[in-house]
């Protein structure tokens, strides 16, 4: 903890239970503060503050935040007895973080780990999530009418899937690539939109998650996201709770236990051998899903 912040936020970055339960908490008296009971949840702490809940000091953990380019093959949970690799291997001391969110063991591209549960939480919301976008390469001839559906909603077994923006970046003799954003996170989500509408997926890969994009991160590479990222995934939550009008974040991810001292220096490992996803066009030349002739982005992370 580096700077003043409410108590509440406080002992739900801790690691003791979700805000609604860390409210609770204060006001039924369980926590000082310096040695004095404190009733009153937005009670601002320093950082030289003694906190104890029932007795018992608490201390906030410090909030870690990666983005990973995630290689085809490794399981985005934290631990997974039938996968080779899990996404929280992929950077040093990362078995306090967890995945916002998962990716199929077949699909690349970027994913973000973090300890902070709050912040998690609001992203994955279920039904207001933040939107992801993907390229796939499928097998097959995009129709008009196929786009059409994919832009307006596929009937999948749990349901007609939101209007997403979907673009065909390229058609070659067999396959295509084309670039999809859903604001959704149901499982195998995209691969199920695409083989509905007759298009199978042969590959995907997630270039954009929120705000957050970044074409220049290896497969197997992780970086520190910079603090103007980290808020600008902030608003993303905010937006998600006021779009629900209410608090959404549920169970923080409870890792106190797990927590252990941040690693320092953060190093860039150099992945081991993963080869790169690419796909041939009408003459034979290849072309990998990140490097899609996709028009430049806005990486503004507005
Ligand atoms: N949709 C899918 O089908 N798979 C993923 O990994 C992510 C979104």
């Amino acid at each position: 903890m580096s700077q003043p912040m409410n108590l509440v936020v406080y002992l739900a970055r801790a690691g003791l239970g979700s805000r609604r339960s860390c409210d609770e908490l204060i006001r039924n008296g369980a926590v000082t503060v310096n040695d004095e009971v404190v009733t009153f949840p937005r009670q601002k702490v320093e950082p030289e503050d003694v906190v104890l809940v029932d007795g018992e000091p608490v201390e906030a953990r410090e909030l870690r935040y990666f983005l990973v380019n995630k290689p085809r093959g490794v399981a985005s949970t934290r631990r997974d007895p039938h996968a080779e690799r899990v996404i929280v291997d992929l950077v040093p001391n990362g078995r306090i973080l967890f995945p916002v969110g998962r990716l199929d063991v077949d699909t690349t591209g970027l994913i973000i780990l973090t300890n902070d549960g709050v912040l998690a939480n609001r992203l994955m919301h279920p039904r207001y999530g933040v939107p992801k976008t993907y390229v796939a390469r499928v097998h097959g001839k995009v129709s008009r009418r196929a786009l059409g559906t994919l832009r307006q909603g596929v009937d999948l077994e749990d349901g007609l899937t939101s209007p997403a923006e979907v673009n065909l970046k390229k058609q070659s003799a067999k396959t295509a690539l084309v670039e999809i954003t859903i604001h959704e996170g149901r499982k195998r989500q995209v691969r199920r939109m695409l083989a509905a509408v007759g298009l199978p997926v042969e590959e995907l890969h997630r270039r954009r998650y929120g705000p957050i994009a970044d074409k220049g991160l290896e497969p197997g590479g992780y970086r520190e996201l910079a603090g103007d990222e980290v808020e600008a995934l902030r608003r993303a939550g905010e937006d998600v709770a006021v779009a629900v009008g209410e608090e959404v974040e549920g169970q923080p991810l409870l890792l106190a236990a797990e927590a252990a001292p941040a690693a320092k220096p953060i190093r860039v490992d150099v992945p081991e051998a993963i080869v790169e996803v690419a796909a041939a066009d009408d003459q034979g030349r290849e072309t990998p899903l990140d490097e899609s002739p996709v028009p430049a982005q806005d990486d503004s992370h507005a």
